[in-house]
């Protein structure tokens, strides 16, 4: 392409035990949004890295303004304007939040020394430009996953960029921030920055994206005008195949109660929350982010102390402090921050997915059955598609969504009474995102009740029995999986308590 800006030409990349990617050609022109798709594992993480200069290729050309350029250091391509937010983050957690969003360019006083005021001011000025709000002063390592999206979009946001490279930027943000995110968007294209959009929601993609560029595994399936594509062509483009019901049909629930919740409060975020889960039954839990969801999931599942409250596991009232007092209940955990709390990175996929089980056997048994956990572990992995080069890869060398089945795998090899689930699917690609729904129907058709926390309305209406919508640290509404729409459970959680939404399906909630 004669205008384009940057151009990616036959690039080849290998690790040990895997082509991350074979002769792919991409390229990106001014004021346009590139969206780059693909199953986890397809190489898109990976020819990022290598268009933002983080990677060498192995093989292939990269052109810059129809000129060929090789990157000599990691800066270089920041330094033409090529920036780039990765899939993990890059901040640091020690330093506040103006000295990251500034970092390795800090204003300096007459005496070379940092000029904290002036830092805290161009660090606000950046956030403010774009209508972030964040207390500039704040560790990184007391920010929650969003707020460190918003730094690392800041800081990529003050450099003068020709091109920004964001990898999964909305894995984290609630719906208000991923508007937001887009009138960001919309106004860098309009100075005709061009954006690099990589995500597995296909929604965003209709919403933002001009063009895609489809991967499958390691290989270049096409690229086209979004114009010329459908959600289904897309599917067909990334996995190969058509998905025929992406949501599991729902089935008939127990009447036996399974988990009990009564009274549970929390300093500050859960105020007398009560909730029940039948054998076999899912309830979703929504709500906008921040409502208190995450630490009803952390505080059934024993991360924190609670105030007051019980717990009821199969009739069987349980005292748990820590997440073994969980395990021990029956009661198995998929946390949202899969990163700190759901992997052991320097371990191999084979060990992660069998140390919960690991725990009980080793209880009951004190050895552990080495042909039986093999069986057990390919069973998942194959189940999940978790793409590794063996078993005993090392997790933290996995992609993105490959380390996220992992954690979920983990869990679903426990055979629990409850599972306890915040956002199973983010940053999982569409094919397998349906083979962990059907999965976890299947659990609830074997008795197992799920509680699931989710900020996808269509995951919280294509897999719930049953919904709860929080606000304020409160359950503010009721309604059955099959009357619910997005309007209602917006509405809920907008409106909070005094919602008449909330209070007639309270009413149909309790009359059916
Ligand atoms: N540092 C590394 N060492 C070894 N293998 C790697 C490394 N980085 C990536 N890979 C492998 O390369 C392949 C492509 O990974 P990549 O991260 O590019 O996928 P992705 O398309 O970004 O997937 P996701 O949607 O899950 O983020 C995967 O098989 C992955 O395991
Ligand atoms: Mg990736």
């Amino acid at each position: 392409m004669a205008d384009a800006l940057l151009e990616l030409r036959n690039i080849s990349k290998s690790f040990p035990g895997v082509q991350a990617l074979d002769d792919v050609s991409f390229s990106v022109c001014p004021g346009e949004v590139h969206a780059l798709l693909g199953e986890n594992g397809a190489g898109k993480s990976t020819l990022i890295k290598i268009m933002s200069g983080a990677y060498p290729s192995d093989k292939g050309e990269i052109w810059w303004k129809g000129q060929r350029i090789v990157y000599n250091d990691p800066l270089h391509a920041l330094e033409l304007g090529i920036g780039a937010i990765y899939q993990e983050f890059n901040l640091v957690p020690q330093l506040n939040v103006a000295q990251n969003i500034l970092l390795g360019q800090f204003p300096t006083t007459r005496w070379g020394s940092v000029d904290n005021a002036e830092l805290h001011r161009q660090a606000s000025d950046a956030l403010k430009q774009f209508d972030f709000h964040l207390d500039t002063r704040l560790l990184v390592s007391q920010l929650n996953i969003a707020q460190q999206q918003i730094v690392e979009i800041a800081k990529a946001l003050i450099r003068d960029l020709r091109i920004l490279i964001m990898d999964e930027p909305t894995a984290a943000l609630n719906n208000v921030e991923i508007a937001h995110l887009f009138e960001v968007i919309r106004k860098l294209k309009a100075r005709g920055v061009a954006i690099v959009y990589i995500s597995h929601r296909l929604r965003e993609i209709f919403e933002i994206a001009d063009t895609i560029t489809v991967l499958k595994d390691g290989k270049l399936v096409g690229t086209k005008a979004l114009s010329e594509v459908t959600e289904d062509s897309l599917i067909t483009m990334m996995v190969g195949r058509t998905l025929a019901d992406r949501y599991p049909p729902k089935d008939t629930v127990q009447s036996e109660i399974i988990l009990k919740v009564e009274h549970l409060s929390l300093d500050g975020a859960l105020n007398d929350v009560s909730l029940q889960v039948r054998k076999g039954e899912i309830l979703g839990v929504a709500g906008l982010e921040g409502q208190g969801q995450r630490d009803l999931v952390r505080a059934i599942t024993g991360a924190v102390r609670t105030t007051s409250g019980a717990i009821t596991v199969d009739g069987e009232r349980q005292a748990i402090h820590s997440p073994h007092d969980a395990i021990r209940s029956g009661i198995a955990y998929i946390p949202d921050d899969r990163k700190n709390e759901g992997l052991v990175l320097m371990r191999s996929v084979r060990e992660n997915i069998a140390l919960p089980s690991l725990f009980a056997r080793l209880r009951s048994l004190f050895m552990v059955d080495e042909p039986n956990e093999q069986r057990f572990v390919r069973q998942l992995v194959d189940r999940l598609g978790i793409k590794a080069s063996s078993p005993m890869q090392v997790t933290r060398n996995l992609s993105g969504g490959n380390q996220q089945k992992v954690v979920v795998a983990k869990w679903l090899g426990t055979n629990p009474k409850v599972m306890v689930v915040a956002e199973p699917t983010r940053g999982i690609d569409v094919g397998s995102k349906s083979e962990i729904h059907h999965l976890m129907r299947e659990l609830a058709r074997q008795g197992v009740g799920i509680l699931m926390v989710s900020s996808e309305l269509p995951e919280i209406l294509g897999m719930s029995d049953r919904i709860v919508v929080m606000s304020r640290g409160q359950i503010v509404a009721e309604m059955s999986g099959a009357e619910a729409t997005e309007e209602a459970i917006m509405s809920a959680a907008t409106r909070g308590i005094s919602s008449t939404v909330s209070q007639s399906v309270f009413a149909s909630a309790s009359s059916g």
